[in-house]
């Protein structure tokens, strides 16, 4: 199970025994018939949504690329929906650990979030349909597992993958952009305000203010790919084979990262030439900036695990906001989130600072 891999020090307790796939039911894994609403379903789906799926025609086709970018598309929106449905079922039966000070707030936390579901399967609809138009079968739902097991944890949880999402969103844009799929470009510049929405409430909840960082950090397709995944469980996504991106293995933050310049520590789980260990290197994205690389200094490999540490340089960048972290095979210089994952090993670690 690889879910730590990207899930940072929010919830440190991650190497706990995760349930396997034949420990769940059977019962629907998505809401609402997702994938495949009836259209009284997908009535109710966009009453709850206060809108509707978007209603200009698509293109008669689109690039590779663009494909790839709508399954990666729908892959992600689905573990959004899963875990926003769990979310709901969990304050709905006032699960311990999910209950709140006042009605009040329960029952606008409750709206709020039905708002965002509906929003979510809308927008793992709008690729699925895409895909659907263009020839492509749709993609189905895993099985997921969440390491949350209550409020705080769970909103912390959303806000790292709301703000992978908003990264991932970023890089299918301009991938569709540069392959002539222009108008779905578009499509997502839509959705991409939606979850900027969604993360300013999310925010707000934490006691954070709203607005994350003037240039929101951008990633690369094949990062949200292994991201997405880690919260499947092993072998339960049908159509994973389908999508032309990279799973990378994974990358674990122990020591949570502050607002200062300081050394944190990481690990991971090394393949068998350990005498690789000694050549990586640690970059980081974050904002719109040229990737940083700082060296890492093995302090441990104990059995297959290595331990290691490296410094986050705060001060110097001003490391606000999502940084997206990797151990790569070379020093770079990088010159964009794209070069990163061409070179990177484990990862990626997700972390947000402020
Ligand atoms: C769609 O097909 C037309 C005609 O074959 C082609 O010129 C165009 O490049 C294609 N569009 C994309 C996005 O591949
Ligand atoms: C819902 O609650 C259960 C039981 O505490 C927990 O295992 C699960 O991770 C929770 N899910 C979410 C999304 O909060
Ligand atoms: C949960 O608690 C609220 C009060 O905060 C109550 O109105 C509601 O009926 C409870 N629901 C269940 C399923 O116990």
């Amino acid at each position: 199970m690889h879910l730590s891999s990207s899930l940072l020090a929010l919830v440190p307790a991650l190497a706990l025994a995760a349930p396997t796939a034949e420990s769940f039911d059977t019962t629907p894994i998505l809401p609402d018939g997702l994938p495949y609403p009836t259209p009284e379903q997908l009535q109710q789906i966009e009453q709850a949504a206060h809108g509707t799926l978007p209603g200009l025609p698509l293109p008669t086709n689109a690039s590779a690329v663009g494909i790839t970018n709508l399954q990666l598309l729908a892959f992600q929106e689905h573990v959004e929906v899963a875990f926003f449905h769990q979310l709901i079922g969990n304050i709905t039966r006032n699960t311990t650990g999910y209950t709140f000070a006042t009605d009040l707030e329960r029952e606008f936390a409750l709206r709020s979030l039905s708002t965002m579901l509906a929003q979510d399967e809308l927008h793992a609809l709008t690729a699925n349909n895409a895909l659907q138009h263009f020839g492509i079968p749709a993609i189905e739902p895993c099985r997921y597992y969440f390491p949350v097991t209550n409020l705080e944890e769970a909103i912390a949880l959303a806000t790292t993958f709301t703000a992978h999402s908003l990264a991932a969103l970023q890089d299918i844009t301009e991938r569709f952009a540069a392959n002539g799929d222009s108008s779905l470009a578009r499509i997502m510049t839509g959705i991409i305000g939606n979850k900027g929405a969604q993360q300013g409430a999310f925010r707000i909840y934490q006691d954070k203010y709203p607005s994350e960082l003037p240039t929101l950090t951008t990633t690369d397709v094949d990062f949200a790919f292994t991201w997405s995944n880690s919260f499947a469980l092993p072998n339960t996504c049908p159509n994973l084979g389908d999508i032309k991106l990279r799973i990378f293995e994974p990358l674990n933050i122990v020591t949570r990262p502050e607002a200062r310049t300081h050394k944190i520590q990481v690990t991971w789980t090394h393949g068998p030439d350990e005498s690789k260990e000694s050549l990586l290197w640690v970059a980081y994205i974050n904002q719109h900036n040229v990737p940083i690389v700082a060296p890492v200094q093995v302090v441990s490999c104990d059995g297959s695990k290595s331990t290691a540490v490296v410094v986050v340089p705060y001060d110097e960048f001003l490391m606000n906001g999502l940084t997206v972290m990797a151990v790569v095979n070379r020093r770079g210089p990088f010159a964009n989130a794209e070069a990163v994952a061409r070179a990177t090993v484990y990862g990626p670690a997700l972390f947000i600072v402020e």
